[in-house]
């Protein structure tokens, strides 16, 4: 099983992401679009975590404290792939995000995680494999205040991949 850290949007966040995918859709041939429940902004992916690492994560994750902030949703795009895009609604680059990523990357990191240290782009994946003549577009942007963030457990259970929140 597969965990990483993300931020869970109320329902009304998923409401519009799910707008978004609709207007995706109606102009895509062809993809796989995230379920509505699976929506959220990832912050550090740890990949196959044994039981020590999914108490050395849940600790950091609930430890990590920061101020709450707002964050917004402002456009969609892609990152292009061979067989189909990956696409997503953006995140307005934002100091108190970008903070909380980096503080909870390093704190991983000390822990004795292995994580990718590519630039953190925050996205939300909508869908993936995607075939459309859709072009990227922008939009008043919506969001809400991030009060917590959540260790999630990702496995594939006949096909359907379920994200179950580790209390
Ligand atoms: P993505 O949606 O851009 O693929 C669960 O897979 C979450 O972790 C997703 O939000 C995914 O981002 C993110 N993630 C980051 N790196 C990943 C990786 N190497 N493999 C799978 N998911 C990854």
């Amino acid at each position: 099983m597969r965990f990483f850290i993300a931020i869970n949007f109320n329902s009304e966040t998923q409401s519009q992401l799910i707008g978004l995918q609709d207007e995706l859709r109606a102009r895509t041939e062809r993809g796989r679009f995230t379920p509505e429940g699976n929506l959220h902004l990832t912050l550090a992916f740890l990949g196959e975590c044994n039981s020590k690492e999914i108490r050395v994560a849940k600790l950091a994750a609930d430890s990590i404290g920061f101020v709450p902030f707002a964050i917004c949703i402002d456009r969609v795009g892609r990152f292009k792939r061979s067989g189909g895009d990956i696409w997503w609604a953006g995140v307005r680059e934002d100091q108190q995000l970008s903070e909380l990523q980096s503080r909870l990357t390093d704190k991983l990191i000390t822990a004795g995680f292995e994580l990718e240290t590519r630039k953190y782009k925050p996205h939300i994946t909508l869908g993936r494999d995607i075939r459309t003549d859709a072009a990227p577009w922008e939009f008043e942007s919506f969001g809400e205040k991030v009060e917590r963030i959540e260790l999630i457990k990702s496995e594939r259970i006949q096909g359907k991949l379920i994200y179950t929140p580790i209390d």
